[in-house]
């Protein structure tokens, strides 16, 4: 078996990478999947949530590949274990060309969460230009899909970005909602999936798509909430 890697990234800070990350480890994790998460970013956000996470709860690994001064990318590398399944990537806001480039040879599949302002839209629907062209998407057949976080209502805000990404052939999995649920969670070292299905049943929902998507696995039970795989647009998903 290999290990499936998939990379969190927007050029923008503070759209909701580490976010995405956490909750993603605490699925894999809850499901028993060795999962580690690979942080590329100095600020340590992923790895801080880590270090906060208590030894009871299912085991998710740390590995710490923040470009720093004087060490280099490969001493990082051997921070993670061989018997990994599931990578996470959290990158940086604003990577270099280069990291960018490296952080695509590395993954199988990106999630590109991005905010509901104007200005976080043009910016994003830019990155994927960026992301498309460097990584060389089409030609090593990377999966790539965008993700709305922090959405407070149904607004049509997102529409000229679901056109824009519809175009490109990229899927629009969901829309994650502006909850303290994940707020609280970070702050503990839990994700949602660590939590009481009846505290975050909208949360476990909304998250659904990403993991559908990734892994192909059908949603969880949660009390008596619809499947919501029916939301998810797959976007004529085109391989070259
Ligand atoms: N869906 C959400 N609901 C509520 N708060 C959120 C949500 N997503 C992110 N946040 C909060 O927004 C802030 C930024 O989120 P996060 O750290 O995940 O973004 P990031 O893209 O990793 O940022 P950076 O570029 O600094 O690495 C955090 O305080 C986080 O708790
Ligand atoms: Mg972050």
């Amino acid at each position: 078996m290999g290990i499936n890697s998939t990379l969190v990234i927007n050029a923008k800070g503070g759209v909701g990478k580490t976010t995405i990350t956490t909750n993603l480890a605490s699925y894999f994790a809850s499901r028993g999947v060795p999962t580690t998460i690979a942080d590329y970013d100095p600020q340590s956000s992923s790895l801080n949530w880590l270090a906060q996470r208590s030894a009871d709860l299912p085991t998710i690994h740390g590995a710490d590949l923040a470009p720093r001064a004087g060490l280099a990318l490969q001493n990082g590398r051997r921070q993670i274990p061989l018997s990994t399944r599931q990578l996470i990537l959290d990158a940086p806001a604003g990577p270099s060309r280069l990291l960018l480039q490296d952080l695509m040879q590395r993954t199988q599949s990106v999630l590109i969460p991005v905010a509901p302002s104007a200005i976080d839209i043009h910016a994003t629907a830019n990155f994927i230009k960026e992301l498309l062209l460097i990584g060389q998407v089409r030609f090593r057949h990377i999966r790539v899909a965008v993700i709305a976080n922090r959405v407070r209502n149904a607004r049509p805000v997102y529409e000229p970005l679901e056109r824009f990404v519809s175009s490109l052939g990229i899927a629009f999995l969901t829309r994650i909602s502006d909850s303290d649920v994940y707020v609280d969670a970070v702050e503990k070292g839990l994700g949602i999936f660590d939590l009481p299905p009846e505290q975050c049943a909208a949360e476990l929902r909304e998250f659904q798509p990403i993991v559908h998507w990734l892994t192909g696995e059908a949603p969880l039970e949660t009390e008596g909430a619809p499947p919501v795989t029916s939301n998810v647009i797959q976007l004529n998903v085109a391989r070259a």
